[in-house]
């Protein structure tokens, strides 16, 4: 670049000294703010990984994992629920949710384990999941996704 302008002849010498000078400071401005800002950001981390490990208990490292029902959802409700297909309330739709969770906790796992004809099948055709991995689900299921 620099000697593009010098064969055309357009940037003097001095005038190249000064532009030199101005990209010159500008870069190191540049590289001075980006050291701040990273210096910055790598203290955050540092904080956020102190505090993790300071309360790592248990509950935490599974709180901060995947909801305990999201894999069931995933392989057998999520068919019928993503979409909301023959009518099935839609999984993280408040507003469809919200008369069925009106009904109880226990009122939808009965309900879950039992079927509602025609729609919705018994156990949600996961024949072999447990009562707990089904209320689970459910809960993975009626949790308002923002
Ligand atoms: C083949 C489609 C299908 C699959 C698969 C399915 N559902 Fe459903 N589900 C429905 C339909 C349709 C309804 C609405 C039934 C109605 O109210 O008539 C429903 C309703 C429900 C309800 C509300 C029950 C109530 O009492 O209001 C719950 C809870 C539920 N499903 C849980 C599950 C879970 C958990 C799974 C996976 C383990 C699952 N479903 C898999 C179709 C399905």
């Amino acid at each position: 670049m620099v000697k593009a302008f010098a064969r055309s002849g357009y940037a003097q010498p001095a005038v190249m000294g000064t532009r030199l000078e101005r990209l010159s400071s500008f870069l190191s401005k540049t590289l001075r703010a980006w050291a701040q800002r990273w210096r910055g950001l790598g203290a955050a981390v540092l904080l956020v990984a102190v505090a993790g490990c300071g309360s790592s208990t248990e509950e935490s490292a599974s709180n901060a994992a995947a909801h305990p029902g999201e894999t069931t959802y995933t392989r057998y409700c999520f068919s019928c629920h993503a979409a909301g297909i023959a009518g099935a309330p839609r999984a993280g739709d408040a507003e469809q949710w919200a008369p069925r969770l009106a009904k109880g906790p226990e009122a939808l796992l009965a309900s879950t384990i039992a079927g509602i004809a025609p729609g919705m099948p018994a156990r949600g055709l996961c024949n072999q999941c447990s009562d707990e991995e089904l209320t689970n689900a459910i809960d993975y299921m009626t949790k308002p996704r923002e």
